[in-house]
């Protein structure tokens, strides 16, 4: 068995220890909310945070994690930025098919949990790997502008 905290709650979770942190979070805990895009962290559908900092959970074994705390999209709204972020995506219609979105927020949110007034420049390199087919890069952007002001 192998122990993990995921928004705040402990779990022991029966897989190997080599198994994707995505594939813990989806198949075995059911929390659907993180996506599957590429498996190969080229596409950023996965992102959640551990210990704060934004992670492709696709590559990331569990054996990787520890102890470390992990946020997912389902509870980065309990947080101070997420709130924000979150209310700014909806305010500014954001999103599109939305199969990118949790992803792009939880990049965003870790965005401004390390810098809280990010410029173009910032925005842009933060979320650079955050791939969306449907183009909501200036709705993005300017979200993130949103939830910083
Ligand atoms: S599914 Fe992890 S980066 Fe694409
Ligand atoms: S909203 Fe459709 S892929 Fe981004």
């Amino acid at each position: 068995m192998v122990a993990l905290t995921v928004n705040g709650k402990k779990h022991e979770v029966d897989v190997p220890p080599d198994m994707p942190l995505l594939w813990v979070l989806r198949d075995v805990l059911g929390m659907t909310g993180t996506k599957f895009g590429c498996g190969m962290a080229l596409c950023g559908a996965c992102t959640v945070h551990l210990n704060g900092n934004a992670i492709r959970s696709c590559i990331t074994p569990l054996s990787a994690v520890g102890a470390q705390p992990i946020t997912t999209i389902e509870a980065i709204g309990n947080t101070r930025n997420g709130a924000k972020v979150q209310k700014a995506w909806l305010d500014l219609e954001v999103v599109q098919c939305g199969y990118c979105q949790s992803g792009q927020i939880m990049s965003a949110t870790a965005l401004l949990d390390s810098n809280p007034h990010p410029n173009d420049g910032d925005i842009d390199a933060a979320m650079a790997g955050n791939i969306c087919r449907c183009g909501t890069y200036v709705r993005i952007r300017e979200a993130i502008k949103r939830a910083a002001g």
